[in-house]
Parts: structure tokens; C-alpha cells; sequence
């Protein structure tokens, strides 16, 4: 199963023209935002001109295919990752998008199937002989590396200002998933809160190289991707997760309570880390709360999906055998939000990244911010 991860991580999926983004209007309800709240003095971004991002699958360009077919080896300090129009969403992830529509610099360390750590939930995989490369033990270090990287010319690698940096983290996907919490596989001792400090930890080594303004993506519905999703949308025995013996529905139910657990963490953790103990002065933090909007596109897919099909939220696109292969794919992906029993479809992650840039303008209705 691990190596089917890998292969919808690098499957050949044909990728359209894309055109500019397109306009829809936000229907959806006001998110849990405190009211009489201004947002704009919390997060004073003059100008977006770099974005350092940090994940999973969700985000992975083509850095776990570089593990891949270099022995299990990461890529040198000063990788450029190229975009890949085959990420796991079946195109591009949204983090090429927000590049699209914003001309921002990129700088990718999304490995697909990290996790925060590997102290906490390591996942092997064979295809490098080794647990997937995580945040802690090798984003963020490669991350570090980068940015004091010269090229052999005498330039810097990374040469926005950090007053035009955003960086942005959405890990969570694998941490709570199969092989990891969802089937108690942590290493003993840890919990879910010893996967919530590690996202902070993360961001603090960042704001210690000088980082400054912060996006954390909270967790996805994972309990309404059909792989966690309950009967009668449960994908049941799949790509990702094998020989399952466990109640689907019994695991859709755990998953929605360590999905709403995690982000409740999130939402009042930010405020109390940056505004009350002020963990990062100086700093200016946004909560994207993606999972309300992923809920709000399950819940209202006409203000968000394109398709010409009948749209689908329940359903996906790419249909595999248990190893992975045979795959087969509907013809009109814009109809649906999965792309695979685990991935959003590129139309989703598109959506996600359009709100991206309302939440680095600082005026997204799907974030809250803070500063300190
Ligand atoms: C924003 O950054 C871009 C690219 O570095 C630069 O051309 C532009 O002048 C900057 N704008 C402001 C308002 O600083
Ligand atoms: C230095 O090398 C980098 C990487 O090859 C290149 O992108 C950059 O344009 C070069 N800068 C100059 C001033 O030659
Ligand atoms: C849960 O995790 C925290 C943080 O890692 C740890 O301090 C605590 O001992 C753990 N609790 C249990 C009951 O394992
Ligand atoms: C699933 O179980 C069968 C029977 O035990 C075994 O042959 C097969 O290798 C297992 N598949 C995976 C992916 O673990
Ligand atoms: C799975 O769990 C649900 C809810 O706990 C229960 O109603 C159902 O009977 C269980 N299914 C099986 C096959 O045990
Ligand atoms: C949906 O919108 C995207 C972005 O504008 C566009 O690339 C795509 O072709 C559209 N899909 C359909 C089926 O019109
Ligand atoms: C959604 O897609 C699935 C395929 O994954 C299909 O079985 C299902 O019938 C579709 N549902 C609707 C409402 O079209
Ligand atoms: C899945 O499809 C591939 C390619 O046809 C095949 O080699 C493999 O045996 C299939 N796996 C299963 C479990 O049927």
C-alpha cells in the first residue's frame, strides 16, 4: 500500500489548459469567528512576494518522487522542486496555484506522506526503505539549509525579504490517519497533543530563522474523504489501506473526533501561543480553517465545483485496484471534491488556494488572525 501511495503520487494523469481562476461568490455561513473583531491591524502583510510551505500529499509537488528515484536520497541544499501537473490530487496542488495567481516564489518542502514527526507517527515506506520523510526531521531542516544557501555564483537561494514571506503548514492528513492514530500506532507515549506541539515546535524553529507571518492550515474533514468516510460512502478496502478489519463506520466517527478535537486545539492555541504567552514576538499568525471550507464545498458544491457532470462529493475520480494500479478515471473531474479515496480533487485544492490569497491579504472570512 505504501508503494500505491507512491504511485498516485507520480500516476500519469492528463492535465488540462488552466485558465485564470475562476469567480464564484462566498454563500457560505460566517466560520466561527469572534465577532466585532477586526482583522486587518492582526496581520499587516505589506507585500506577498514569497511562499515557504511545509505538508504532505496535500501539497507535495515532486519532492517524494525525488526519495524515489534517488535511492531513498533527499535532494541537495538549493533543490529547485518542480511543479508537477500529476500531484496526488490528480494536477497541480494548490500551492502552484496560489504561485499562479499571486507570482509569488514557491519554495515547496512538502513531502507526501510526511507527518509532523517521525518521533510520534513514523510510516514506512519501502519504496526508500525508510519512515517518510517528515517536517521535523527533514522539511524543516532542508528548509533551514535553503535559506542559508549561496549559489555557486555568489547569490542567495532565497531572496525575499522575510516582511514578504509567508509560511504555511497543513500537516495532519497522515498523523491522524491509517497507520498512524487512527489504529493507535503512535509511538508509545504521545498523543494527539504531542502531534499539536510539534506543529508549533515547527513554527518556532522558522520564526527562530526569522519568519514572521504564519498561515497554519487546520485539518481537513478527513472523516468525509471517502477513505474515512462512513457506509454507504466508505471506499471500504483501498489503495491506501489494505486487509482492513476495522467498523468504518465506527472509524468515520473517531476520525470526525480527532479532526474537530485537533482544530478546537488550533483555533485557541494561536491566540493563546502568540497573544498571551507571546511565543513569537513580533510575529503575525492566520488559522485557514480549510475544513470549513472543504465542509462548506461537501455541503454547498455548486458554489465551488465546475464540473458539467453532476457534482459529487462523496464519490472520486480515480478509481484503482488494491495495489494500485488498473486505475481509471472519470471524465469530468471538476464535478467532484475527492480526487482518490484520500486526496481533494485539483478542483478543490484550486478553491483552497484561492482563499489562500484572501488569507495572506489578510481578509478571508475562512481565517482568524494574531499578532503580537
Ligand atoms: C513587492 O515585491 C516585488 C517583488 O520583489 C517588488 O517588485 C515590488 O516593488 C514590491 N512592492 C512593494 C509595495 O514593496
Ligand atoms: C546565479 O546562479 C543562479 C542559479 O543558477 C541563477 O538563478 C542566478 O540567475 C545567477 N545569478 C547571477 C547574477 O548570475
Ligand atoms: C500526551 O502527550 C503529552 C505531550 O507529548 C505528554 O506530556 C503526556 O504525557 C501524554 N499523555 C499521556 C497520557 O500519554
Ligand atoms: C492482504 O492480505 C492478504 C492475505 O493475508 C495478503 O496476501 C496481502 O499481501 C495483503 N495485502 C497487503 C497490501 O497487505
Ligand atoms: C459497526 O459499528 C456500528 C456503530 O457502532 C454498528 O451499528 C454496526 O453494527 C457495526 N458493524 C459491524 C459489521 O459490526
Ligand atoms: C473549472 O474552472 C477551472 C479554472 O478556471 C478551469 O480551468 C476548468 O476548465 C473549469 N472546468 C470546466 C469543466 O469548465
Ligand atoms: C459519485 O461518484 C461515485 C464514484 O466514486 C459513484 O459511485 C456515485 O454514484 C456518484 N454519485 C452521484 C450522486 O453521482
Ligand atoms: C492491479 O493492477 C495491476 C496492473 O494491471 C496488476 O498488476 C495487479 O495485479 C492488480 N492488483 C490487484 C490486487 O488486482
Amino acid at each position: 500500500m505504501l508503494s500505491s501511495l507512491a504511485l498516485a503520487a507520480l500516476s500519469t494523469f492528463a492535465v488540462t489548459a488552466y485558465a485564470h481562476p475562476p469567480s464564484y461568490s462566498h454563500t457560505s455561513p460566517w466560520s466561527s469567528q469572534p465577532s466585532g473583531y477586526s482583522q486587518e491591524q492582526k496581520w499587516n502583510l505589506a507585500n506577498f512576494t514569497s511562499l515557504v510551505v511545509f505538508g504532505d500529499s496535500y501539497t507535495d509537488d515532486s519532492r517524494l518522487g525525488y526519495f524515489i528515484t534517488n535511492d531513498g536520497n533527499a535532494p541537495p541544499v538549493g533543490w529547485v522542486d518542480p511543479v508537477s501537473y500529476k500531484a496526488a490530487d490528480g494536477g497541480r496542488t494548490w500551492v502552484e496555484y496560489v504561485k499562479q495567481y499571486t507570482g509569488a516564489n514557491l519554495y515547496n518542502y512538502a513531502v507526501s506522506g510526511a507527518v509532523c514527526s517521525n518521533d510520534i507517527t513514523p510510516r514506512w515506506f519501502s519504496a526508500i526503505d525508510a519512515p517518510f520523510p517528515a517536517i521535523e526531521q527533514y522539511e524543516v531542516p532542508a528548509y533551514l539549509a535553503d535559506s542559508q544557501y549561496y549559489h555557486p555564483n555568489g547569490t542567495k537561494f532565497m531572496t525575499d525579504s522575510v516582511d514578504a514571506t509567508v509560511y504555511a503548514i497543513w500537516i495532519g492528513t497522515n498523523d491522524l490517519g491509517y497507520e498512524a492514530f487512527i489504529q493507535d500506532e503512535q509511538v508509545a507515549g504521545t498523543n494527539l497533543t504531542t502531534y499539536v506541539d510539534c506543529v508549533y515546535d515547527q513554527l518556532a524553529r522558522v520564526y527562530a530563522n526569522g519568519g514572521r507571518y504564519f498561515v497554519i492550515l487546520n485539518v481537513a474533514p478527513l472523516n468525509l474523504a471517502p477513505i474515512y468516510a462512513a457506509p454507504p460512502y466508505s471506499a471500504g478496502n483501498n489503495q491506501y489501506w489494505t486487509n482492513r478489519t476495522d467498523n468504518f463506520t465506527d472509524t468515520s466517527g473517531r476520525m470526525m473526533e480527532q479532526v474537530v478535537t485537533v482544530n478546537a486545539i488550533y483555533e485557541y492555541r494561536t491566540p493563546f501561543a502568540v497573544e498571551v504567552a507571546k511565543t513569537f514576538p513580533g510575529a503575525s499568525f492566520a488559522v485557514y480553517d480549510v475544513h470549513g471550507l472543504m465542509t462548506d464545498i461537501h455541503d454547498n458544491p455548486s458554489a465551488y465545483l465546475n464540473g458539467t457532470a453532476p457534482l459529487n462529493v462523496t464519490g472520486y475520480i480515480n478509481h484503482c485496484n488494491l495495489t494500485g494500479g488498473d486505475c481509471v478515471a472519470n471524465p469530468n473531474p471538476d464535478s467532484f471534491a475527492w480526487f482518490d479515496e484520500l486526496h481533494p480533487s485539483e478542483q478543490t485544492e484550486r478553491v483552497i488556494a484561492l482563499n489562500f490569497v484572501d488569507v495572506v491579504k489578510g481578509a478571508s472570512k475562512w481565517a482568524t488572525y494574531w499578532s503580537s
